[in-house]
């Protein structure tokens, strides 16, 4: 199947979900207010040109293909009534040579590639290491508040 819906109604704030689509991991974060907040920080630091190594928001859903690659460009538009820039769908495939990160780790606080020391912040963005570009979002959308559709 080229889709697939997944059941996030247990991923609570704080966890992340890795589920597999085309025979890749997919991870499926959903942030707490904290995370949010220190990922708007992590924005301004991008922004301001600190540790930037891909300005391309490389998310399959958006219709620019050169969108840069700001928090909200990166995240999934949450569901009514919850906070945005909650939910992040990226590809768990390092863009070096496709080792799957490690979540919660590296010194951005997002993952972390134990293969060859690549950080990614808590956008998916790369921020230091070989890595090239940062964690692809692919085609993802909510059929309702509880469930995505990948692909
Ligand atoms: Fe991830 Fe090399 S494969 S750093």
């Amino acid at each position: 199947l080229s889709t697939i819906r997944v059941d996030v109604s247990g991923v609570a704030p704080g966890t992340q979900l890795t589920v597999k689509w085309l025979g890749k991991p997919v991870f499926i974060r959903h942030r707490t207010e904290d995370e949010i907040a220190e990922a708007q920080q992590q924005e301004e630091a991008f922004a301001a040109g600190q540790n930037v190594v891909d300005t391309n928001a490389r998310n399959a859903n958006l219709a620019d293909s050169a969108a840069p690659a700001t928090d909200a460009n990166r995240t999934l538009p949450s569901p009514e009534g919850q906070p945005a820039q909650a939910w992040l769908v990226q590809m768990g495939v390092c863009t070096h040579l496709g080792c799957v990160p490690l979540g919660n780790a590296g010194d951005f606080g997002g993952w972390f590639c134990p293969c060859h020391g690549s950080h990614y912040d808590l956008a998916g963005r790369i921020r230091k290491g070989p890595a090239p570009e940062n964690l692809p979002v692919p085609p993802a959308e909510w059929v309702d508040d509880s469930t995505i559709l990948l692909g």
